[in-house]
């Protein structure tokens, strides 16, 4: 992972020395930009996005909090949209490729270490993902009201899954940050794209006031009927299944394909690496629904969740 001023623009550390900054949970610092805390290659990458990216109008974004389950989203959606053009499942892509490496990120894969992507290769309907919040979002994005699928996750999972995956990405030297002080950073809004509930709510009002453009997702409610839900995305987004298809069980081949457990044990995802240096594997813990119990105390759930409750009360949210 680059340290935090590595190949950093001018321009970006001069933005940077007037945000607020606090402690990193995997490098050094994190930045607030927008009200939302980042890394330093993060608000590098989000600046240029705002400057650079131009969405078309039949572009389709992902967007989650991280560890909400980004990976399965990305496989869901592109399996989906690309069904026609990979017929032969035992031929997918989604076998040989890391969902991460089919769906790029906006600013953590496309426009990172200032890299200017060529993106008039990309085939019609392009498929990006990003964390941003909706407020930073390219104006472009805004403006041709593309469609937006959100994810996200209990914040008691999700916290516990962000705390494994940052301990597997801090340099060795550093050790590993406890889950006192992870928990006491999350809860103040100190995470990666945190505070997680203004992350979440933003989305959330997003789809209740536009639900052809923003389809809110929970990762509980996929796992509890991923059929239902599976359905749901394919014709938000436009590829809704065919009798025909329904009758040739496309659905549950694509669950199957999209996974835990056939994701996680290919070989591309135990041996392999992203560009961006994580580790595939990275990606792939236990996938479970409320695994937080076997890490958190009755104390510390009940806290996270006096905190969900006062930040959703009144919008129809809950956890
Ligand atoms: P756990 O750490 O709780 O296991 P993201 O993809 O946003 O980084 O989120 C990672 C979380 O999603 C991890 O949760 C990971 O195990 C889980 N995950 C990854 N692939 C999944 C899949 N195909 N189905 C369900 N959960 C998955």
């Amino acid at each position: 992972l680059h340290e935090d001023q590595d190949g950093v623009s001018q321009e970006c550390r001069h933005l940077m020395s007037s945000l607020p900054r606090d402690k990193g949970w995997v490098v050094k610092h994190l930045f607030k930009y927008q009200g939302f805390w980042h890394t330093t290659r993060q608000v590098q990458g989000v600046l240029a996005c705002q400057k650079l990216f131009q969405a078309q109008e039949t572009d389709l974004f992902l967007v989650t909090t991280p560890k909400s389950g980004t990976t399965w989203l990305k496989a869901m959606a592109f399996a989906i949209v690309n069904r026609n053009r990979y017929p032969r499942i035992d031929h997918h892509p989604l076998l040989s490729s890391n969902p991460h490496d089919l769906v790029p990120f906006l600013e953590l894969k496309l426009y990172v270490d200032n890299n200017v992507p060529d993106l008039t290769n990309l085939v019609s309907p392009r498929l990006f993902s990003t964390h941003m919040p909706y407020i930073t979002l390219p104006d472009s994005i805004k403006d041709l009201e593309c469609k937006i699928v959100y994810l996200c996750r209990n914040p008691r999972d999700t916290l516990i899954s962000l705390w494994h995956f940052s301990n597997k990405l801090r340099p060795k030297t550093i050790g590993n940050i406890s889950l006192e002080d992870a928990f006491e950073r999350f809860c103040k809004g100190l995470s990666l794209y945190g505070p997680f509930w203004d992350h979440v709510l933003e989305y959330w009002q997003q789809s209740l006031e536009r639900p052809e453009r923003v389809l809110f997702l929970k990762y509980e409610e996929i796992k509890a009927e991923p059929k239902v839900h599976l359905r749901r995305l394919a014709e938000f987004l436009g590829y809704p299944f065919s009798l025909e298809e329904e009758k040739l069980g496309m659905v549950d081949e694509i669950l199957k394909l999209c996974s835990f457990d056939s994701l996680s044990n290919l070989e591309v995802n135990r041996m392999g690496k992203l560009s961006t240096g994580e580790d595939n594997k990275a990606f792939f813990r236990r996938g479970e629904v409320g695994d937080s119990t076997n890490y958190l105390t009755p104390e510390m759930i009940e806290h996270l969740d006096v905190i969900t409750e006062n930040k959703f009360i009144g919008s129809g949210l809950e956890f």
